[in-house]
């Protein structure tokens, strides 16, 4: 018998993302999706790649709608899912591709986002190391999952494994990615149009102000407990979907490349969906377009000292709905691969 499923904010990227990669599960099938101005319009007239479900009509996102399903996927702007997710019983599966359950610190929330902080449910990055193990031995046991932010799970991927290994100072780290327009969702913001974007390339959110900032200390803070700094700048650049992450972190005294293999190793080796290239190969976007797949290539910089991890991935894949259906098949007892690509598209 299959899981019952229902997708709220379906009708957009990460919510269309969602329904693509679950019409391909073995287990779990979406009876109910839903939307805001969607309502009353079918699947196929608003997610015309999206064949599979086409017939599916959006509702209203209410918690009388999204009652009686096993799973609940939120894909909701952030703000909107903490009051509706209150609103679920308690052995409902709810996972929440927006914010509003991410942070665990209030103070970051009331530092970064408006509205009421809603608490923090278990980060859906399975992969992430902690201090007892991996992240993925929380997700087993909880009902509740907050999928994580596209550029912090590439730049709390990228950047762990050093981190938590202490091989490099975590008061020195640096991230800047080229991401994709479809990271800001189905908007349509002037910056966000063909005219400004085609042959372009801008920076936003500069100087320690992107949202992500947060969520990617919280992450790496989650092996040593030390709290580090981080300069973070998202650069917009003309590709619909990925991110390529390049984070660079002063060595810590000792470390070399060896080491720093060694421990990437460590963390990743075993592995499906986070996978370390060899020493002189960098990823490319395409290769994880589609994919539920973050690539990384390694380099140390002696001469500035620095550690220097190229990253990439899909940001509406592995940067959320793959990390979503990734972390419910464990919370839900099915293999974690089920449903997920591991293969990109190129060219
Ligand atoms: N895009 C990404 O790469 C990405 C990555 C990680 C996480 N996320 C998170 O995923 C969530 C959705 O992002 P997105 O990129 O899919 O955004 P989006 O394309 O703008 O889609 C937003 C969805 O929410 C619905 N919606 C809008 N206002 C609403 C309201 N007041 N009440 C209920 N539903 C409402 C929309 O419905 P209608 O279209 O019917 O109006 C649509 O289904 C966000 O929290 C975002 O931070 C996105």
């Amino acid at each position: 018998m299959s899981i019952r499923v229902a997708v709220a904010g379906a009708s957009g990227y990460a919510g269309g993302e969602l329904l693509r990669l679950l019409a391909g599960h073995p287990d779990l099938e979406v009876v109910t999706v839903t939307g805001h101005s969607s309502v009353g319009r079918t699947v196929r007239e608003v997610q015309p790649h999206l064949l599979s479900c086409g017939d599916l009509v959006f509702q209203d996102t209410t918690p009388e709608v999204l009652a009686g399903h096993d799973v609940v996927f939120l894909a909701l702007p952030h703000g909107q899912s903490g009051a509706l997710a209150a609103a679920l019983p308690d052995d409902v599966l709810v996972v929440d591709a927006g914010a509003d359950h991410r942070l665990t610190s209030e103070d970051d929330w009331h530092a970064f986002y408006p509205g009421p902080w809603h608490g923090a449910w278990t980060y859906g990055v399975p992969e992430l190391p902690t201090a007892a193990g991996r992240l993925r031995a929380d997700l087993a046991t909880t009902r509740r999952i907050a999928a994580p932010g596209c550029n912090a799970s590439a730049v709390s991927l990228a950047l762990a494994p050093a981190v938590a290994a202490g091989l490099v100072e975590p008061r020195d780290l640096v991230a800047v990615l080229a991401v994709g327009p479809s990271g800001a969702g189905r908007s349509t913001r002037a910056d966000l149009s063909a005219s400004e974007l085609l042959g372009s390339a801008h920076a936003y959110a500069v100087g320690g102000t992107h949202r992500h900032t947060p969520e990617i200390l919280q992450n790496l803070a989650l092996t040593t407990g030390v709290r580090g700094t981080i300069s973070f700048t998202p650069v917009l650049v003309p590709m619909a979907r990925g991110i390529l992450a390049t984070c660079t972190a002063r060595l810590a005294p000792g470390a070399d490349e060896d080491r720093i293999r060694a421990a990437y190793a460590d963390a990743y080796g075993g592995e499906r969906f986070v996978r370390v290239l060899p020493a002189g190969a960098f990823p490319a976007v395409e290769h994880t377009i589609g994919a539920n797949t973050l690539l990384i290539g390694i380099a140390v910089d002696a001469a500035a000292e620095r550690l220097v991890v190229v990253a990439a991935l899909d940001n509406l894949v592995k940067g959320t709905a793959g990390a979503a259906i990734q972390s419910a098949n464990i919370a839900l007892g099915l293999p974690e691969g089920a449903g997920l690509p591991i293969d990109g598209t190129a060219p």
